[in-house]
């Protein structure tokens, strides 16, 4: 630090995510939560990571606990222990969160009908350890770890990160003997709503991308609670989410075929011809290759994908759809299948085929309704794989659309999540890739950017001292080699103006 001053002891921080990759995954908070983490921890902050023990996880050093259960509902316990690829992690297990899916019952394609108490019994497990050595800073991510709150301390610095407002965790009044005591803050409209007390109760409230932030505060994007979000004022804040470099680098990614960089993108062919072996896509030829790798659910607007295959077919592309997710879509996507049977391929998600599909693609699609952040489209352009998305959330803060800023583009914007719109971008990004050195300028700007984790968990830890209203070095803070993204110019706009800026954060201490 420039005055030679030391900080006492590094922050510690009880994070709680639903998911982390190595662990549990369903989705982009598994990638998020590992991502965060990981480079929490480089930086030098003490990050205690709690999951829910969904089973089947093994741990080394493995140290079992029994937990108290303030709601009596049942025995708990906590295993501490490590993993490799995410370091030091803690499995609850408490009454009923132990199951095959994390959320959905295979049976009914649904959610398990007692989600509500599961992950209630969990948070009150989850609370009980936290109470045994309070840290700094407790986060929490969504609304399966919001209702942890309702039994802290109001003295306790506490940060809830939104990953999706599409999922809150409405539940009947009924329930409310689950909850802590802050109980109160979850009534909503008759109802409990998990989220919408730890936005109220909670001292900072991050989502993940400034445009979503922004979003959210209107009634078009919140989903409900704009007005509680929108009463945040400075103290919501968007930091785009990052990306891990050893699992989505095509230089580093050893599940790929090949290797590749911006300076040499030979390796991308070989990926290329092994996706499309694999998709039975065939014969390797000059059209281009469409990816689309998402949860089918009508956030994701796979529908508009599918409604965009005969144009695929029509200017000679072809699309390869990756996912799993609400029946009616994969059966939607099926029946497309059948009918461009030489255009389009469905595959059931898997991690290697994810991987080839965005490695391999030319064109990375996602015509998503609303995005709070989007990964998929960051790990395209690492890999040169030109990105075509709607101006929604997170899509809009980091795709910079080539034609509207030919200098700096990285891949085509949509206004709207219509056929129309994406249709039309899709027929530019097509333009733009049959001109090879406008391809290779744009795949190459792309994979010049810095998508890592460094600087999104440099602005989480400015957020945590500014939440704590106090300083807390950054041991590795040294000017980055690397393009910094917040000074490029400002990516196209949808039809949502105005964004809060990542380095936004409360300067002053906040009420608790
Ligand atoms: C959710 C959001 C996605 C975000 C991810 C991680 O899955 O839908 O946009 O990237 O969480 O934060």
């Amino acid at each position: 630090m420039s005055d030679g001053s030391r900080p006492i002891t590094p922050l510690r921080v009880v994070f709680v995510s639903a998911e982390a990759s190595r662990v549990a995954q369903v989705g982009g908070l598994a990638d998020a939560t590992a991502g965060l983490v990981n480079k929490l921890r480089q930086l030098g902050v003490n990050v205690h990571l709690i999951v829910p023990e969904y089973g089947g996880v093994e741990l080394d050093d493995e140290i079992r606990e029994p937990l108290p259960m303030p709601t009596g509902s049942g025995p708990a316990f906590a295993r501490h222990g490590h993993r490799r690829g995410l370091g030091a992690v803690t499995l609850i297990s408490a009454p009923g969160i132990a199951r095959s899916h994390p959320y959905l019952d295979p049976r009914t394609g649904f959610g398990w009908t007692d989600n509500n108490e599961r992950f209630l019994g969990f948070c009150a497990a989850a609370a009980a350890l936290i109470e045994l050595d309070p840290p700094d800073i407790v986060h929490l991510n969504d609304w399966h770890s919001a209702p942890i709150i309702s039994w802290l301390e109001p003295s306790l610095c506490t940060v809830l990160t939104i990953h999706n407002l599409a999922h809150q965790g409405v539940m009947p009044a009924a329930l409310a003997h689950l909850f802590g005591p802050r109980r109160a803050a979850f009534e909503r409209h008759g109802e409990l709503n998990a989220l919408a007390g730890a936005i109220v109760l909670a001292d900072l409230v991050v989502t993940v991308s400034p445009s979503y932030a922004d979003e959210i505060t209107r009634p078009r994007g919140g989903n409900g609670l704009e007005d509680l979000l929108h009463a945040r004022g400075d103290t919501l804040v968007g930091i785009r989410n990052g990306v891990e470099p050893d699992e989505w680098r095509p230089d580093l990614d050893l599940r790929l075929p090949a290797s590749f960089d911006g300076t040499d993108l030979v390796g991308k062919r070989a990926c290329r011809r092994m996706l499309l072996e694999r998709a039975g896509l065939g014969p390797v030829d000059n059209r281009p290759v469409i990816g689309m790798v998402a949860r089918l659910t009508e956030q994701k607007g796979v529908d508009i994908a599918l409604a965009l295959t005969s144009q695929v077919e029509a200017f000679g592309a072809r699309l390869v759809l990756v996912g799993d997710g609400e029946p009616t879509l994969w059966r939607h996507a099926e029946a497309t299948q059948r009918q461009y049977a030489t255009t389009m391929r469905a595959l059931p998600f898997e991690d290697r085929t994810a991987h080839l599909v965005v490695a391999g693609s030319d064109l990375l699609l996602m015509p998503s309704r609303f995005e709070p952040c989007g990964l998929p489209q960051m790990q395209a352009m690492l890999s040169g794989t030109i990105p075509v998305v709607t101006g929604v959330g997170g899509l809009r803060d980091t795709v910079i659309d080539a034609d509207l800023t030919p200098a700096t583009g990285t891949g085509f914007v949509a206004r709207d999540p219509t056929v129309a719109s994406v249709g039309d971008a899709l027929e530019r990004a097509r333009r733009a890739w049959a001109d090879r050195p406008r391809r290779t300028a744009i795949q190459q700007r792309g994979m010049a950017l810095d998508w890592s984790w460094q600087q999104p968990a440099k602005a989480m830890i400015r957020c945590y001292q500014g939440a704590l209203g106090r300083q807390f070095e950054d041991p590795t803070d040294k000017p980055s080699d690397v393009i910094d993204l917040t000074r490029l110019p400002a990516p196209a706009r949808g039809d949502c103006q105005g964004s809060r800026n990542d380095t936004h954060f409360p300067s002053r201490p906040m009420s608790r």
